[in-house]
């Protein structure tokens, strides 16, 4: 994680970098800090915290420049300091890292033999330490540069500032995202192309292992052996939006609520409407033909995914093998060359999840990607890219990206139904049909169960834990609705297949620990039920998520029942969705946490 921007130019930079940042803030929010070049001088200014406080003490202090690089952290080495605050500091020599370079502690050791003396405990210091130890030996810029890459291993997104250079911004990746903008006479730098959309939409991006000289006119690219490579110029779709809330208190209600939209938006992509088809997706992967899927995310992509997987298995009759991504990627998984995989990601730039595809490519399968940034490494790495057009999602904790990751999901397993000849073309147009009827349901329920679950969440906000129970698809979305919950109300909370409580967490069930049971009415609510009573017998207050045929059919005494509109199973992981963002949403605010920005978390995780 960590955003880092750049600006070389003929204009003050130190606000429009602050601005970029406000754009980056989601990949890390434990400190902030800018760095320009002014009369030969390399100037700074840092604030612990988040990037308001950096705005404050630029106030306090402003910073001229027309050259400079700033960062937002989220600290893997050293504690969130100021101290810490990126951009470090050596002599003549300014730096700013998003990733962790694995070898700094062997590096570190050999440049205090050698007289260095450190200012932080982070490990991004020791790039400073080499490229200033390499000038002091005689090298030039470049030559440092590229001396100091073929020292540091690990993931890296650069960019350096010299001192006695105050024309240039030097930048290297290799892993985290690295974005080029080419403006009219000035050129900018980002972690992606969204936080430069309001200077420029003619984007570069680098590759693994590139470096690149950076000028207000124009940019060199290196690879690793110091030979200039090209890289295209593409025009970015980032639409320089303002992040604005609207009338929501916060990103993650703005974008509970903009659900309806985004999910009939994202399904006008696979679906053909007039026809109720899914529409043909020619050209990607060939689902008729792959003896087996993989599928592999992290976090609420993961349980997207892991939904998915019951979806493919039924519906095309597709043998599915999923993992969490930082355990897929080292499963060495014997997987046949024959077979696809997915790799699902809001972000497009998660690093184990990439790992993982790119184990899946070296052993031939045919990648697919469902990504919200279609401009994200996942996305150009992979054969076919599966938009998930649910627009920026800003809020720390994923809303509107997983039901419309769900919505993909399931409209390519019906496709891939309908490819293998396990779904007839009549059961196709039923199917449609109710992933059509979504968007108007999910209006409808938003407005139905909000001051049910805003009183419910004034009881939850006092507990310490919680379990989530559910069956079938209900299963992941009981895993999802207790990392909502937790990563946002930081209450405890765990979520399981239901048919697995009496297999240990039911020693845990007495009057203080609600248990939220999902259980529409479908193929498994009698046996939901079943352990509903073993939850009651022994004194549990369950909060029953239901549809109205189970709400009717339950017999047993509840702290709370939510009723949702009856809705066929293929869309039911969607619509039940929404009470559990909203429990987890409501429950944060009575807890007065920092909803948007949970504390410890960023967005966007490309470090292992
Ligand atoms: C939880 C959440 C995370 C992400 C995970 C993967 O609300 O947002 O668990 O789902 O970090 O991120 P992406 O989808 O960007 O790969």
């Amino acid at each position: 994680m960590c955003g880092i921007v750049g600006i070389v130019g003929n204009q003050p930079v130190s606000e429009r970098l602050v601005d970029a940042l406000k754009r980056l803030e989601y990949r890390g929010y434990d400190s902030a800090g800018v760095a320009t070049v002014i009369g030969g001088k390399l100037e700074r200014r840092r604030a612990e915290g988040k990037l308001v406080n950096l705005e404050i003490r630029l106030r306090e202090e402003p910073l001229a420049g027309t050259i400079g690089i700033a960062h937002t952290r989220w600290a893997t080495h050293g504690a969130p300091t100021e101290r810490n605050a990126h951009p470090h500091f050596t002599d003549g020599v300014a730096v700013v890292h998003n990733g962790i370079i694995e070898n700094f502690a062997e590096l570190k050791d050999e440049l205090i033999a050698s007289g260095a003396k450190f200012e932080t405990d982070t490990d991004t210091e020791v790039v400073a330490h080499l490229l200033s130890k390499f000038r002091r030996e005689g090298l030039g810029r470049r030559e440092a540069m590229h001396a100091m890459l073929k020292r540091v291993t690990g993931a890296y997104a650069l960019a350096v500032l010299f001192q006695d250079d105050p024309s240039t911004i030097m930048a290297a990746r290799n892993g985290p995202p690295l974005a080029i903008g080419h403006g009219r006479g000035e050129m900018f730098l980002g972690s992606d192309a969204i936080a430069l959309a309001p200077f420029t939409n003619e984007i570069t991006y680098l590759i693994d292992g590139d470096w690149a000289v950076i000028g207000a006119n124009g940019v060199h690219i290196f690879d690793l052996d110091g030979n200039v490579v090209d890289r295209p110029k593409q025009l970015s779709t980032a639409a320089a939006y303002m992040i604005d809330k609207g009338n929501h208190r916060h990103f993650m209600e703005k974008e509970i609520y903009e659900q309806p939209e985004v999910i009939a938006h994202a399904l006008s992509h696979y679906i053909d409407f007039a026809g109720n088809r899914i529409k043909a997706l020619s050209g990607t992967i060939d689902f008729a033909k792959i003896p087996s899927l993989a599928i592999s995310a992290c976090g609420t992509a993961y349980l997207a995914g892991l939904v998915g997987k019951y979806w493919f298995e039924r519906y095309a009759r597709l043998p599915v093998e999923i993992d969490v991504a930082s355990e897929f990627r080292y499963r060495e998984i014997p997987l046949p060359s024959e077979a696809a995989a997915l790799f699902i990601s809001q972000s497009g730039e998660t690093a184990d999840t990439l790992a993982s595809l790119r184990y899946c490519k070296e052993l031939g399968l045919k990648i697919g990607a469902v990504v919200n940034t279609r401009e994200s490494t996942i996305a150009r790495e992979s054969d076919a890219v599966f938009p998930i057009l649910a627009g920026p999602e800003i809020g720390v904790a994923s809303t509107k990206a997983f039901t419309c990751q769900l919505a993909v999901l399931a409209s390519l397993a019906i496709g891939a139904g309908r490819a293998r000849g396990t779904v007839s073309a009549e059961e196709e147009q039923v199917l449609v049909r109710y992933l059509a009827e979504m968007p108007r349901i999910m209006g409808q329920v938003l407005n139905a169960v909000q001051p049910k679950i805003e009183l419910l969440s004034r009881e939850l906000s006092k507990c310490r834990d919680v379990l989530y129970l559910g069956r079938g698809t209900s299963f992941p979305l009981a895993m999802e609705g207790a990392l909502k919950l937790k990563e946002i109300s930081y209450i405890h909370a765990e979520g399981y297949a239901a048919g697995e409580l009496k297999h240990g967490p039911i020693a845990l069930i007495d009057e203080n620990m609600p248990v939220i049971v999902i259980a529409p009415h479908d193929r498994f609510y009698e046996k939901t039920v079943s352990n509903m009573q073993e939850v009651a017998a022994r004194g549990g207050r369950i909060i029953l998520i239901t549809d109205e045929k189970g709400a009717a059919a339950s017999k047993l005494e509840t702290m709370a029942t939510i009723v949702l509109p009856d809705v066929d199973e293929v869309i039911a992981p969607m619509i039940f969705s929404l009470p559990i963002q909203l429990l987890a949403y409501h429950t944060a605010v009575f807890m007065g946490t920092d909803v948007d920005q949970p504390r410890n978390l960023a967005k966007s995780v490309t470090v292992e």
